[in-house]
């Protein structure tokens, strides 16, 4: 089986397309259909809404050039968790793993499912907010028909990505069509004044970036597959550099669109912003953008699920995470019991979270993670010059984007405290409380062996090889 493992799944076998599209097909998913409502209200107008997203890409682009830096730095699969775990060390890799485990990753799948299940209900419900209940039910139905895909067959869930990428991609196009016909047709109301109303404080700054980062993260997905990557030295900065100007140049210019076919009072109003566009451009037609938005967000959906067993493999090579999490079907030879458990979290955070809390609190953490991350990158410039550096960065990017991650994590909290922050920051800390006893004492070593071997039974899976 671990024959068929490495040849399946651990050679080096992505190229710069499938690079491109593993980054771009989960960057653009949910929210570019649902978020540029809630940037333009927080931030109060089309002018400054337009510059958050700007800034938002401008911000991601800065921070994959340091993530290239990174990956060709240290060449191991596994992001975030084992560029911490090689500079900062074991406990924040371990806080890291924690709260992605438990909350990032199933907080991302819960958010793209609603926003997918929103746009399934909206064209029954043209003049009142569809019902909360069925919305879940719907996101619900979505998380474990793509669960149970995922879980069967590895070719066939990569074949969906692959649809699914072309789907989004043609519905962004006519989205940007449909607007440069009006602009040319002087639909210019809504950037006349267009500044009128920003609202400066940095609360609203704050949530305004939270949302729109929402819409771009995934641009750190190639840095999951490192060790799948053929010549990654070459082909992981230009696919994040193709896929990053590609993904900003779009949203800018659906954002454009959606301010030019609606007065920004529309935007702000609707709940589901592809369905009013769809109804203002095609008439009785419109619920075909609806159509558009649910598979993008599907696709995405997917694509969350795809990629996140690979990080799980990573954490338990190292000890970090119970073996089981790390196994594969042997016949399938997909992550299965990883899958099983981030669904039964998702599920969990889909019952009582709504999609702009979701993305609030999913923002928070990954930004907060991605600052440390960063600052393990000035680090090993300034501590370890003499590693080998294919592609390099100057030290001022990353730390750009760790002031902006400070302010990013602070922003919410100083100005406008909420609790709910606080129960996020005691969580992710919480993880100590698993670290001292059980990895760091190693505690209770044969705590899960029974549990283990009874699960590995029961779904048939073994642990897989890992490509170093
Ligand atoms: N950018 C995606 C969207 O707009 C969300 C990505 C969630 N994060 C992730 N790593 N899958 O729906």
């Amino acid at each position: 089986m671990d024959d068929k493992t490495q040849k399946l799944s651990l050679r080096r076998e992505v190229g710069l397309v499938g690079a491109v599209s593993l980054i771009g097909g989960t960057m653009i998913g949910s929210g570019i259909f649902m978020s540029p409502q809630t940037v333009l209200s927080t931030i109060g107008s089309p002018g400054a809404s337009l510059v958050v997203w700007a800034c938002c890409g401008l911000l991601v682009i800065l921070a994959s050039f340091c993530y290239a830096e990174l990956g060709t730095v240290i060449r191991e699969s596994g992001g975030e968790y084992i560029y911490i775990l090689r500079t900062s060390g074991p406990v924040v890799a371990f806080l890291l793993i924690f709260s992605s485990v438990l909350f990032v990753r199933p907080a991302g799948v819960a958010g793209i499912a609603l926003s997918f299940a929103q746009y399934v209900v909206a064209p029954f419900y043209a003049d009142c907010p569809p019902p909360v209940l069925l919305v879940k039910c719907v996101a619900a139905a979505a998380i474990l028909l793509l669960a149970t895909v995922n879980c069967l067959n590895v070719r066939f869930s990569m074949s969906v990505q692959v649809f699914f990428m072309a789907a989004k991609v043609l519905a962004l196009a006519v989205i940007i069509i449909g607007g440069v016909v009006m602009l040319i047709r002087g639909n210019t109301g809504s950037f006349e004044d267009s500044f009128e109303n920003t609202n400066v404080g940095i609360n609203p700054i704050g949530i305004a970036f939270y949302q729109g980062l929402w819409s771009y993260d995934g641009w750190n997905n190639l840095n999951y597959v490192t060790e799948e990557l053929k010549r990654p030295e070459v082909n992981l900065p230009r696919a994040l550099i193709i896929a990053m100007s590609l993904v900003t140049g779009l949203y800018l210019l659906v954002n454009v669109s959606y301010l030019t076919v609606m007065t920004p009072k529309e935007l702000m109003s609707s709940t589901a912003v592809a369905v009013t566009w769809g109804n203002k451009m095609f008439g009785s037609w419109g619920w075909i953008m609806s159509v558009a938005a649910a598979l993008s967000a599907f696709g995405s959906l997917n694509g969350t699920f795809f990629s996140g067993g690979r990080v799980c493999f990573v954490a338990a090579r190292e000890g970090h995470m119970p073996d089981i999490l790390s196994m594969a079907h042997v016949h399938r030879l997909t992550p299965s019991p990883a899958l099983i458990f981030t669904t039964v979290i998702s599920l969990v955070v889909l019952i009582p979270g709504d999609f702009q809390s979701i993305v609030n609190y999913f923002s928070f953490t990954a930004w907060f993670f991605y600052g440390i991350t960063l600052s393990g990158l000035v680090y090993l410039k300034i501590k370890k010059p003499e590693l080998p550096r294919p592609y390099r960065v100057p030290i001022i990017l990353p730390l750009l984007v760790i002031l902006a991650a400070i302010f990013l994590v602070l922003a919410p909290i100083v100005d406008n405290p909420q609790i709910e922050y606080l129960y996020v920051t005691l969580f992710i800390l919480s993880g100590i409380i698993v670290y001292v006893p059980f990895i760091h004492y190693k505690l209770c070593p044969g705590l899960l062996n029974k549990l283990t071997v009874f699960l590995q039974l029961f779904l048939q899976v073994a642990p897989a090889e890992k490509n170093l």
